[in-house]
């Protein structure tokens, strides 16, 4: 893609990234790709926000050329250190040599640990403001959001707020850039989600934070380093955000998240009847089956739903592997707060219902009810089945 103005004096210098399959090594964006923005402001003294991965720095570095004497940068902002933003940065410095590279204290560190960075380097205060001439950068603190060097970026005088990996988004930015002229908002919203609950989530309260900061401050654009610039309706991903990390002290939406894991549908066959139980009762329900989804797909229903039934059976004396995986990444990505129930089957001992209520505990999950059974379901096992999807309905419906 070309270069685009967004402001005056402002464009995104942004690229796709195609290639990768996994993003951070874990997270599946081979079908959906993901941009890497970089924001270029040439004022009387020029600026570049964020860079892109040090893979396509050939793409970056050539479309930075087209509207810029690369040798003449002035200042290059590092909001955040993790090397989809800072991966350029070496062939970058090499091309302009003066310039000053900037970021909070623990990026300071962080240049010399990663780049060996150590000269050139101007460490920034929370709050502190940079002139350019027409326009001033302020540069806010926001740790954890996503590493705890990151801050944003703030333009006082045209109101952009630059947040690096906070408000963005899984997907290419296939042409169009913008959440007004995109044709699938959608989309763009869904991989928000996914993002956030693969990424950032278990930073929400970093998160809310941050929002918090910059209540005082007006925001006429938020141009994050991935995924789509919010032109025409910057508060929409703004209450997205502050919606999705509300959820990691406050109950969800009313709903309910099936996970599934089975070996010979034993299992299956008593979930079958539990979703009737919370069909019954007009609870919407999303099932998972974790031997075939991925985990990153899974995360944006557990974390927006307020109910999870995780049926799965006892393997080797203990839960099911592909289950357990599911389990440790949801603790991980602190999926907690949340009514759940689960129901499984064992051969001769059981397992796997200790290894989830272990786990249930870990998470502050209240456990509703929890049934083993031998083989296959009895009828009166799938009965109760029934009555644990009807009574976990009824409890998700009622803390609403
Ligand atoms: Fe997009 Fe935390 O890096």
């Amino acid at each position: 893609m070309k270069p685009v103005q967004i402001r005056p004096d402002v464009f995104w210098v942004g690229v796709n990234d195609r290639v990768t399959e996994l993003f951070e090594g874990l997270w599946p964006i081979s079908q959906e790709g993901i941009s890497y923005n970089s924001y270029l402001i040439r004022d009387e003294k020029s600026a570049l926000i964020d860079l892109s991965k040090e893979m396509l720095s050939d793409d970056y570095l050539a479309m930075l050329a087209e509207v810029f004497d690369i040798s003449t940068l002035d200042y290059i902002i590092i909001n955040h250190m993790e090397p989809d933003h800072s991966g350029a940065l070496l062939r970058l410095k090499a091309l302009a040599p003066d310039a000053v590279i900037m970021g909070m204290p623990k990026t300071v560190i962080m240049l010399k640990d990663f780049y060996g960075i150590t000269e050139n380097v101007e460490r920034l205060s929370n709050g502190q403001e940079l002139s350019l001439g027409e326009n001033t950068l302020r540069f806010v603190y926001t740790p954890f959001v996503h590493w705890p060097e990151t801050m944003m970026t703030y333009m006082v005088e045209q109101k952009v707020l630059f947040p690096c990996d906070g408000f963005g988004g899984y997907g290419t930015l296939d042409g169009a850039i913008f959440d007004d002229t995109c044709t699938d908002l959608d989309y763009y919203e869904v991989e928000a989600l996914r993002y956030f609950t693969n990424i950032v989530a278990a930073f929400s309260k970093h998160v809310l934070g941050a929002i918090n900061k910059f209540a005082e401050m007006p925001i006429e654009m938020v141009a994050p380093s991935h995924g789509l610039i919010w032109r025409e309706n910057p508060g929409r991903i703004l209450e997205l955000y502050q919606t999705w990390s509300d959820y990691y002290h406050n109950p969800a939406q009313v709903g309910v998240t099936a996970l599934l894991g089975t070996m010979y549908r034993n299992t299956e066959h008593a979930l079958s009847a539990a979703l009737e139980g919370i069909a019954s009762e007009g609870v919407p329900v999303k099932v998972h089956d974790v031997r075939k989804t991925h985990i990153s797909y899974i995360l944006p229903d557990l974390w927006t739903q307020r109910g999870v039934l995780v049926a799965a059976p006892t393997y080797e004396g203990g839960m099911f592997p592909a289950m357990m995986d599911a389990l440790m990444m949801a603790d991980r990505k602190r999926v907690t707060h949340k009514t759940a129930a689960y129901m499984g089957s064992y051969a001769w001992s059981g397992g796997a219902q200790a290894e989830f209520e272990r786990m249930a505990e870990k998470m502050d999950w209240t456990v509703l009810n929890a049934m083993g059974f031998l083989g296959g379901p009895a009828p009166t096992d799938l009965d109760r089945a029934r009555e644990i999807g009807v009574q976990l309905a009824r409890a998700v419906k009622e803390n609403s």
